[in-house]
């Protein structure tokens, strides 16, 4: 039999120091079992060489009925119908339609396209700390780190002002939902009605087109055969999310590690132009997406000798992947000049994050401003414990309350 870890690893508790966790199982069992809050078992993958080997290898499903026989796919529970049509995302999805709706999109998230909306970020940068600090203290998640990324990515949508600020609490609700029966009847209303503003938002575009990505994505529908109905609304859906919370993270787990670095702070208020470097570092140190989504075996098979069966659930530990010690040196110690840095934050193969760019800009702007415009930032209860949020994939902070000292 094998040994179930005793860990709950979508729990606060669990989310607030994961690494002595993981630092044992790269040690003695890199490929380890656990048990979800749902009650089903998973295979975590714990080092930097499997992790990378796991995003990119072909024998992994994303979409399970890819990777199960008929018979095991009638006994898996299923999610609530009316949350079928998410699950056409591209994330859930393998090639040829992985392929083809990645091609939509791709181009609205190059290097080059996603530098046109630097000068917004940095404005939007301004206004944010304006607000806050003439307050004095403020709460560096809620006044910053999200509000920041949710209007940059609605603005890119042509999501209508007024109806921001609830994406955040649909959002929330979705990407905590742990899939047990208590989590989906809290989180069902709030997902009924994200399905039905996106729905609404997607007939606005059709009635009056305007020049954003969700017009882009109408058009693409309406001219063909490039996407269906239930695949437009997965697509405005995952970008919406996967666009700010994941952010989010990268700039409120960045800020911490700086607050709680205060060399590092200073090395980059005396040296702005370390900016890249620094935000490759904050990305592996922080690990804002903690872990991949789900991976379904489609043959038996092994990984570092542990057999895993057809049908398997894999989730690929990419926050232990970038302390790992082979990889990185001293990959406990935040060096924010630290070269080359092959961190795997952003994943790997096919599904490699279609949105690190705009991530990568908006990070790099967020952290340079507050550095720059709030050198003598600090936190403001320094001892006191940190909420983390509960959640899978994603690891982040429900508030860090800052003081301008
Ligand atoms: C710091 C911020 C971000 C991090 C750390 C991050 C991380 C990731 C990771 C690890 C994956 C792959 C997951 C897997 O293979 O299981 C992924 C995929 C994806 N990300 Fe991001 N992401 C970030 C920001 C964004 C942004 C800003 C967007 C877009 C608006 C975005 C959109 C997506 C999409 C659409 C996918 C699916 C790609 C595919 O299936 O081909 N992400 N992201």
């Amino acid at each position: 039999m094998t040994r179930i870890e005793p860990v709950q690893i979508e729990s606060p508790g669990f989310k607030s120091n994961p690494h002595p966790f993981y630092a044992r199982l790269r040690e003695g069992s890199p490929v380890a079992r656990v048990k979800l809050l749902n009650g089903r078992p998973a295979w975590v993958v714990a080092r930097y060489a499997d992790v990378a080997g796991l995003l990119k290898d072909g024998r992994f499903a994303k979409d399970r009925a890819n990777a199960v026989t008929g018979d095991q796919l009638a006994k898996l529970p299923r999610p609530p119908k009316a949350f079928a049509p998410l699950m056409r995302n591209m994330l859930d999805r393998d090639d040829p339609d992985h392929a083809r709706l990645r091609r939509l999109v791709q181009k609205g998230f190059t290097s080059q396209r996603v530098e046109t909306l630097a000068e917004r970020t940095q404005v939007l940068s301004d206004q944010l700390i304006d607000r806050a600090t003439a307050r004095g203290g403020f709460d560096l998640i809620n006044d910053f780190a999200l509000p920041l990324p949710v209007t940059v990515i609605s603005e890119m949508l042509g999501v209508p002002e007024p109806d921001r600020a609830r994406f955040a609490r649909w959002s929330k609700t979705i990407i905590t939902n742990t899939m047990t029966p208590l989590s989906l009847l809290v989180s069902m209303p709030h997902m009924l009605a994200f399905l039905r503003y996106l729905r609404w938002l997607i007939e606005e575009k059709r009635r009056r087109p305007a020049d954003d990505l969700t017009t882009a994505l109408v058009e693409a529908e309406e001219s063909g055969d490039a996407l269906d109905a239930d695949e437009l609304l997965a697509m405005v859906a995952i970008l919406l999310s996967a666009g700010h919370e994941t952010t989010t993270n990268l700039i409120g787990n960045g800020m911490l590690a700086l607050l709680q670095h205060p060399d590092q702070f200073e090395r980059l208020g005396a040296q702005p132009e370390l900016i890249e470097p620094a935000i490759e570092e904050l990305l592996r140190f922080g690990s804002p997406v903690e872990m991949s989504t789900f991976r379904y075996a489609r043959e038996d098979l092994e990984i570092a000798g542990q057999p895993i069966a057809r049908g398997d659930m894999v989730l690929a530990l990419i926050a232990s992947a970038n302390r790992d010690e082979t990889q990185f040196p001293q990959a406990e110690r935040l060096d924010l000049g630290r070269e080359p840095n092959r961190h795997l934050t952003f994943g790997l193969g096919g599904h490699f994050c279609v949105g690190a760019p705009l991530a990568r800009m908006e990070g790099r702007i967020a952290v340079n401003t507050l550095v720059r415009r709030l050198p003598t930032l600090r936190l403001l209860r320094p001892d006191a414990p940190l909420r983390w949020r509960r959640g899978l994939v994603l690891r982040g902070l429900e508030t860090l309350p800052v003081i301008i000292s």
